[in-house]
């Protein structure tokens, strides 16, 4: 039998209140996959990683990391369970150096691995080592971007999501923040990103997923996705 996905959705409900936001939402990310969760404005994709997170509960439904249910669990435990969540909104300790950013970060995996370590971030992030030293405050809106990232690979997760990792940067930027996501999935990290920007993704990831209205309309390689015109079209306004 082949190895269960490392993150699965599995027909998830969620509400704000009153309000349905997912409908049935399924989807499976398998090891060294990096997974793009393409849609609009609205269609659900940041409440998607809060459902996964812990953060917004599923009312129906379940998510599954290696084939263990963690829905239900704080945010808190769902994290020491192997996930890693970058929120659209990046936060840093402003008034903590780079570094401090970083140990604060720092645990061991689920499986008590502890691959990640500051000089490892220094390899893999050559900006950050040339900034150490400076208040995370005083670093510009990718070097932030960079350092959550970083930070959160120092808990050493078995799944990093990362919520529109490109948002409000200059395209500069946003290559070099391709680069570092490639350069991560040639070293095997399993990645799930939720974009709005369809040329980015193209770029970095192997899979996509297409989400409308909180519904997973289209789900494929992403050699598949970039040859399918109709769902470009319709749901992603290339
Ligand atoms: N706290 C909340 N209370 C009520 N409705 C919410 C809340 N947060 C989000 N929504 C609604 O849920 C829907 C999905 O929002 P979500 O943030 O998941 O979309 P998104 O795909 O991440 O969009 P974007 O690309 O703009 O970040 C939207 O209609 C939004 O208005
Ligand atoms: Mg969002």
């Amino acid at each position: 039998m082949s190895a269960p996905p490392i993150l699965e959705v599995r027909g998830t409900d969620v509400f704000y209140g009153a309000s349905q936001i997912l409908f049935g939402i399924d989807l499976a990310v398998a090891r060294g996959q990096t997974m793009a969760l393409l849609g609009r404005n609205g269609a659900g994709k940041s409440t998607t990683f809060k459902a996964i997170a812990g953060i917004a509960p599923p009312r129906r439904g379940q998510v599954l990391l290696s084939g263990a249910p963690v829905s239900g669990r704080p945010p808190y435990l769902v994290a020491r369970a192997g996930i890693g969540y970058v929120p659209e909104d990046r936060q840093v300790f402003p008034e903590h150096t780079v570094e401090d950013n970083l140990v604060v970060g720092a645990k061991a995996g689920p499986r008590g691995d502890r691959h990640w370590t500051t000089a490892r971030v220094y390899e893999v992030f050559p900006l950050l080592a040339g900034m150490r030293h400076r208040m995370a405050g005083r670093l510009s809106g990718g070097e932030q971007q960079m350092l959550t990232i970083a930070r959160t690979l120092m808990g050493n997760p078995d799944i990093l999501l990362l919520d529109e990792p490109s948002e409000g940067l200059a395209p500069i930027i946003v290559r070099a923040i391709g680069d570092l996501i490639r350069t991560l999935r040639e070293m095997g990290v399993t990645i799930l990103i939720a974009e709005q920007n369809m040329h980015f993704c193209l770029g970095v990831a192997t899979h996509a997923t297409v989400i409308d209205k909180g519904q997973v309309v289209y789900s494929a390689g992403i050699d598949e996705l970039r040859g399918n015109d109709a769902i470009l079209q319709r749901y992603l306004a290339v």
